[in-house]
């Protein structure tokens, strides 16, 4: 291993890094993240900060997990990787496979497609529903509808129905066939609409609007998450998902609720679908299924959806579709412990009361600074605040500041995260009252930075 001078001489020299500008990262190197404890990461510099970021809305359970550490080393021992194409399976898979399916059975789901990560789950539900309307004898039925703001990836798929264009414009053309509604977003819409309940009516009607505009029967699906996560913590009114649902039922449209950061216990329940009562037709997972300690994903599949495919008889239900590592023998060694750890630790129920004492604090700390255009969250742990200039005019806050705001709350010792003018919190769900304190009061430092 290199000594610490020579890693920060290398840093970013000759890595790109996902999400950054590489020519501004050679010039501004990221911090070098040595090791994790807990709820609590420690530089390469020695100094330790709790992270309010959760890896990237991931770590779910928090980085000292022996459990899954030694579940993912015995199985490394055992049997390192074996093939999951057809004609070969694991036993840590079959596991998997019932354990994750019972996780979301409430949710009507009834099957498991196991992936590498969220992008590929998310593909890997778009292309099973334009299969899904082939097998049922309606081929025509390929375009996509989704939310703004939304965010499901960086393959071709997920970001033609990704909603925020710093992820679609330097690698257009995407998929055609694939047309944004607006984001329930009470803060900022087109609709100047700012009662969360009257603007889920709105984009409601706008969804069934746009959809007897491209003629329903074009349409396989509408992919959404049920918060909107690194769109900005965008929480919908309670009724939207339900509208959503029954605008799908009605027009024959399959609903994908992109689980990939709500599921396991981020929202205070199990998954997003469920926080919303509403029941989808896939969901899309990855993330909190491992709490990172293993990359993979799953996408799920109701009973409607797994019988059209299973009762084939024409061959044409056959899946070409899959990774190298789905159904990994170790990643599913880790989805088994991850599950059970999970569940043992009731990680929703934490998530639900820390959420409240977060949201709860940053509502207080708005009023303390009126940079905090708007505050959002209270439903689990996942929060945002929405930084502006001014009040009145909601501007956004400038970069160079948010810098300094995320600077020093980091150096008082919280890692929080940027994403356009918000600081967004997604920490472990193994957060205690005390972490969540030391979380505002470094925000307050940051604040006072700008
Ligand atoms: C809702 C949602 N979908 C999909 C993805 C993509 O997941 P990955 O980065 O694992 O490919 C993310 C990542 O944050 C996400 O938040």
């Amino acid at each position: 291993m290199k000594d610490i001078q020579e890693l920060k001489d290398l840093n970013a020299k000759q890595i790109w890094h996902p999400m950054g500008h590489p020519g501004d990262l050679q010039a501004n190197a990221p911090t070098i993240i040595d090791r994790a404890e807990g709820v609590r990461i420690t530089d390469i510099d020695g100094h330790e900060t709790i992270d309010a970021v959760g890896g990237l809305w991931c770590a779910n359970l928090g980085y000292s997990n022996d459990v899954v550490k030694q579940a993912i080393s015995d199985q490394l021992s055992k049997l390192p990787y074996y093939s999951a194409f057809a004609g070969t399976s694991n036993a840590p898979a079959i596991e998997a496979a019932e354990a994750v399916v019972n996780f979301f059975k409430p949710d009507g789901m009834a099957r498991a497609f196991f992936t590498s990560g969220g992008s590929d789950s998310v593909e890997t539900a778009l292309r099973l529903s334009r299969q899904y309307h082939r097998l049922r004898g309606q081929p025509q039925r390929i375009k996509f509808l989704s939310l703004k703001k939304g965010y499901h990836g960086t393959h071709f798929g997920g970001a033609s129905v990704n909603g925020n264009a710093r992820f679609r414009t330097a690698y257009e053309p995407l998929l055609p066939g694939c047309y944004h509604l607006p984001s329930p977003y009470s803060y900022r819409n087109p609709f100047n609409e700012s009662d969360p309940a009257k603007l889920a009516q709105l984009v409601a009607q706008t969804m069934e609007d746009e959809i007897l505009f491209q003629d329903p029967s074009t349409i396989a699906a509408f992919i959404l998450e049920p918060i909107q996560g690194a769109g900005g913590v965008i929480v919908y009114h309670e009724s939207f998902m339900k509208l959503a649902r029954d605008i799908c039922d009605k027009y024959g449209i399959l609903m994908i609720s992109d689980e990939v950061i709500t599921g396991f216990g981020r929202t205070g329940d199990w998954s997003g679908a469920r926080h919303w009562g509403v029941q989808p037709d896939m969901m899309t997972t990855a993330k909190g299924i491992t709490s990172a300690y293993f990359p993979v994903g799953a996408t799920l599949l109701n009973a409607k959806v797994a019988e059209t495919f299973e009762s084939d008889q024409s061959g044409e239900g056959g899946i070409f579709h899959g990774y190298t590592y789905s159904a990994h023998p170790v990643g599913m060694a880790a989805v088994n412990a991850c599950l059970s750890e999970t569940l043992r630790l009731d990680l929703k129920s934490n998530a639900a009361a820390r959420g409240t004492q977060l949201y709860n604090g940053l509502k207080t700390l708005q009023v303390e600074f009126d940079v905090i255009g708007d505050v959002r969250g209270g439903h689990g742990l996942m929060a945002a605040i929405e930084l502006v200039s001014d009040r009145g005019t909601k501007t956004p806050m400038d970069m160079p500041s948010l810098k300094r705001a995320h600077k020093a709350c980091y150096q008082s010792g919280t890692m929080v995260r940027m994403g356009g003018n918000n600081l967004l919190m997604s920490p472990p769900l193994t957060l205690t009252e005390a972490d969540v304190s030391k979380i505002l009061d470094d925000l307050r430092v940051g604040l006072k930075a700008i």
